[in-house]
């Protein structure tokens, strides 16, 4: 098998990685890629939401499967444009990606399927907001409807904040507040039959403690010992089959990655949010520790065949992903500082490191280019063998203003938001 992956993130770089590990895929390529990606990959320029453009690639590369990972081409139909051509691409429509691009369209999908979630109200005009903050109470959940990169929800006790949050944004979900710790499951899908990937927990907030500005995700791990065995059949049964059937009966059947953000809350679990496209860095994570072969699992969903996957197979390690971010993330990254320090990471042997905002100066040295940088991912015997492992990695690595979590996967037996 030839694959191609669209993107240029921390998660198709694992994507490629993974895919590179199965024996019955030969030759992977990237597009746009980045330099992490270029050392096991095959690059090519492209603009990652030019559909046409990508559909000619795959073409030109005669690829037996496109992987499309990030959430922005997939809302504009790049997906669509590959599958168009004759060639299977695991990826949502455009149409189906709605339910990640828009918070209010997701909520009505739930509405319908009976799916459990945080009450909420869909408000566009700035009196609407202050009853619906009235109806809710502190503390208040503002979230703009559209897609913002991890950055258009604020939750918050202070009024002023939230009415001003919901301003900037212009429409916006306001919705009850949930309690309780989060985690992410991943349903690998056919447009009719889901396959569970095991719970994995993201870290959103800047700073440790969960403290800060949220962001796309500072570190991950996976499995989490604090959860019953029983929640990925639960999920799967009331949450991510409910809204594939959905989705089907409205015409806009889900092939891809759907990606549940659920809250464990006192009144049992509820979803947060619906993605489009593998969680970034949770993918990092359970990659490392998925033994069912990458390509063969994305192919089968890409052309309607999961009915022929078993269950899938996970490695008994664990996995920890731990994030380092260029200065001023998430607000204003701030870019160009040297990077060093890679090499020697990856030479610990137990370490992955996944590049994002990462590019080569004209001289060739690597240098930060966004705000997520770098993601490093250590696989162990238990959470605390590869949490060292990871953090290992981490201190090898250097650029100016690195910020870095250091409580990622730290305190695994208790639960936590
Ligand atoms: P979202 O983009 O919807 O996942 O929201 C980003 C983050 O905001 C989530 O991971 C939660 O930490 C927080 N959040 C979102 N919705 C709620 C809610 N209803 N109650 C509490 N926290 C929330
Ligand atoms: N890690 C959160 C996300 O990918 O949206």
């Amino acid at each position: 098998m030839r694959a191609l992956v669209i993107g240029s993130g921390g998660r198709e770089h694992a994507v490629v990685e993974a895919l590179r590990r199965d024996p019955d895929v030969m030759d992977v390529h990237a597009a746009p890629g980045n330099p992490g990606m270029g050392s096991i990959a095959e690059l090519h320029p492209l603009a990652a939401t030019d559909g046409a453009a990508a559909a000619e690639l795959a073409r030109q590369l005669s690829a037996d499967l496109v992987v499309v990972g990030p959430e922005l081409p997939l809302m504009t139909g790049v997906a669509d444009a590959v599958r168009n051509r004759g060639i299977p691409c695991f990826g949502p429509s455009a149409e189906a990606a709605v339910i990640e691009g828009s918070k209010a369209f997701a909520k009505d999908v739930m509405r319908a399927a009976g799916i459990p979630t945080a009450t909420a109200v869909v408000c566009e005009r700035a009196a609407d907001v202050q009853a619906a903050l009235d109806q809710f109470g502190p503390p208040y959940v503002v979230k703009d409807d559209g897609l913002a990169a991890g950055k258009g929800v604020l939750v918050t006790s202070d009024r002023v904040a939230a009415v001003a949050h919901a301003a900037a944004c212009g429409k916006v979900v306001i919705e009850e507040y949930l309690d309780g710790p989060e985690l992410s499951l991943f349903g690998i899908c056919d447009g009719e039959i889901v396959l569970p990937m095991q719970p994995a927990q993201d870290f959103k907030r800047l700073r440790d403690r969960d403290e800060g500005p949220n962001t796309g995700g500072m570190g991950a791990y996976t499995p989490l010992p604090w959860v019953s065995s029983d929640l990925r059949d639960e999920v799967t049964a009331r949450v991510l089959r409910p809204a594939a059937v959905e989705l089907a009966k409205r015409g806009m059947p889900f092939s891809g990655l759907l990606y549940a953000g659920l809250a464990l809350t006192s009144s049992g679990v509820k979803v947060v949010e619906f993605n489009a496209r593998f969680g970034d860095p949770e993918t990092q994570a359970l990659l490392a520790v998925l033994d069912t072969p990458l390509g063969g699992l994305l192919h089968a969903a890409a052309t309607g065949g999961l009915s022929g996957v078993p269950a899938l197979l996970w490695s008994s390690d664990a996995a920890v992903t731990v994030v380092a971010a260029a200065a001023g993330y998430p607000e204003a990254p701030m870019t160009g500082a040297l990077i060093s320090g890679v090499e020697a990471a990856e030479a610990l042997g137990v370490v992955s490191v996944h590049h994002a905002g990462t590019t080569l100066t004209s001289g060739g040295q690597l240098c930060v280019a966004g705000g997520r940088v770098l993601a490093v991912t250590a696989k162990g015997s238990d959470l605390q063998e590869a949490r060292r492992g990871a953090y290992n990695g981490i201190e090898q690595i250097f650029f100016e203003g690195m910020q870095v979590r250091r409580d990622i996967a730290l305190r695994t037996t208790a639960v936590q938001s």
